[in-house]
């Protein structure tokens, strides 16, 4: 079982990477295909994780998680709706972009920091 979360908590830091990469490191101010994916893939790793966490002996914090949820589907919300713009022949969502990718350090940071 430990080797399945770690599993799922190397695929969270790949999706967290696709989002914060894309967003904040190469692609600025497009809406690419690694942030979308990244950002579904953060809610559901995410999820995972808790789920599994909850099946351990160790308590979950669940005010952090909380904040990290309403984080994540903000990053998601922006993700989407900046590609479904551009798809639909819209114009790029710069802000969008970037307020996703710097959504996405803050849940770095708030992964990293809350304890
Ligand atoms: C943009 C969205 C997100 C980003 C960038 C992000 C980032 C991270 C990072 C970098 C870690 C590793 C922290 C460490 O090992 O010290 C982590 C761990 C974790 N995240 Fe997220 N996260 C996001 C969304 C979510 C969501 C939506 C949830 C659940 C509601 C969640 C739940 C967790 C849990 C439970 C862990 C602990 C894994 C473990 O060490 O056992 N995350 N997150």
């Amino acid at each position: 079982m430990e080797f399945v979360e770690h599993v799922f908590v190397l695929a969270h830091l790949l999706g967290m990477a696709a989002v914060v990469g894309s967003a904040v490191f190469v692609a600025r101010g497009r809406a690419t295909p690694a942030l979308v994916w990244g950002a579904r893939a953060q809610l559901v790793t995410g999820l995972i994780l808790v789920g599994l966490a909850e099946m351990g002996e160790d308590p979950v914090n669940h005010a952090k998680v909380g904040v990290k949820l309403v984080v994540a589907v903000a990053v998601a919300a922006c993700a989407e709706i900046a590609a479904a713009k551009a798809r639909k022949g819209e114009g790029e969502r710069p802000q969008l972009v970037q307020a996703a990718g710097w959504l996405a350090v803050l849940n770095t940071a708030i992964a990293t920091l809350w304890h």
